[in-house]
């Protein structure tokens, strides 16, 4: 544990994606850490996915599906990789990722730079045991960017526990535009009608991932279209293109915040959407959470399970197991007997 402390702290020292490619590269030499069993209390149903505990890895993290395996081994109860695109893509020039380490944040702008589908799907297929979802965008010069997620669902049906589709990144330009009414329309219905036409042995839920920054009436208008087209459950949230006070040096940077300021926008967006779906759907909560404290708060809030990212950067790989301690003490203070008997209990 001490050796990952010395570790985190010295990233903290370099340029933040070039402490993203060590972590990468350490975790692939297997240096990451070991976590203890799961505390039963912890584990918990997502749209009919057996998971071991109810914390996972946000997507960003490990985009190409490398570090998937050694992320459940430090403790994580799920993981989600991507976002892959069909054809491998650059993303936005350098630096494109910055710490604001006063501010607890993470903006960055990095544009779906990923390897593409072959590779992704090469190592998603060859994986082995333990919940692994892929996350799945279009390509920035995509003439049909709608046919770019068919391509992903299609390619790596059978190999994903889940599939997320994210139309809520701003790093690439109109994107989010597929989160209004007759885009939504047009790109669920599409989907929904390639995932019936293949193999029903390769099953697998599908989730919407969604931006923090919605105007009102949008929650509902994507409730029901979710609802409409079959889709298992949303993702709540996204990055923030919004920008709430902060101190950081970085501030004024482009690109999509996370970390600590975006908890209070993204859990306000999660209550919304449980308010909507009234059940119907299975939410995951993102955004911001960086303690026990923050997931119970999540989950109270409507989350079925929660993911992170941006508070790894400053707490390192550790920070799960830590959470998921604090986690299940909080349940059980309350007099919880699941973490399922806790979802949406305000
Ligand atoms: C560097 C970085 C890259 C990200 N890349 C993706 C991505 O490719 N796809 C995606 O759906 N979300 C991506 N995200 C968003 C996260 O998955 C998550 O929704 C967001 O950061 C909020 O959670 P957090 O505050 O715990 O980081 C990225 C976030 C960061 C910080």
């Amino acid at each position: 544990m001490i050796l990952h402390d010395l570790a985190t702290a010295a990233m903290r020292a370099v340029d933040a994606e070039d402490a993203h490619r060590l972590a990468i590269l350490g975790l692939k030499l297997k240096l990451g850490p070991r976590g203890p069993k799961d505390d039963p209390i912890l584990a918990t149903d997502l749209a009919g996915i057996a998971l071991p505990n109810v914390v996972g890895l946000a997507p960003g993290f490990d985009k190409d599906a490398e570090v998937f395996a050694p992320m459940l081994r430090a403790g994580f109860g799920f993981v989600e990789c991507g976002t892959v695109t069909p054809n491998p893509q650059a993303g936005n020039p350098r630096p494109r990722l910055f710490r604001l380490t006063e501010d607890r944040a993470v903006i960055n702008r990095m544009g779906f730079n990923n390897q593409g589908l072959e590779a992704f799907a090469v190592r998603l297929g060859a994986r082995g045991v333990g919940v692994v979802g892929a996350n799945i965008g279009a390509n920035k010069d995509s003439a049909d960017r709608i046919g770019d997620y068919l391509t992903a669902l299609t390619r790596l049906w059978g190999m994903a526990s889940y599939f997320t589709i994210n139309i809520s990144s701003p790093n690439t330009p109109g994107l989010r535009a597929l989160q209004t009414k007759g885009a939504l329309e047009e790109l669920l219905g599409r989907i929904a009608e390639t995932r019936d036409a293949l193999p029903a042995t390769g099953a697998a839920p599908l989730f919407l991932k969604v931006a923090p920054d919605l105007e009102a009436g949008e929650v509902e208008t994507i409730v029901e279209a979710c609802a409409a087209h079959g889709l298992a459950g949303i993702v709540v949230s996204n990055t923030t293109i919004s920008r709430p006070s902060l101190v950081s040096a970085s501030a004024g940077e482009a690109g999509g915040l996370s970390g600590a300021p975006l908890m209070s926008l993204s859990t306000q967006m999660l209550g919304q959407f449980a308010q909507a779906s009234a059940g119907r759907l299975a939410l995951i909560g993102v955004g911001g959470i960086a303690s026990g404290a923050d997931a119970y708060t999540k989950i109270r809030a409507g989350a079925c399970a929660v993911q992170l990212y941006s508070a790894l950067a400053f707490e390192g790989p550790g920070l799960v197991t830590r959470i998921k301690r604090d986690l299940a003490a909080r349940l059980r203070a309350d007099g919880f007997a699941s973490v399922s008997a806790a979802v949406g209990a305000h």
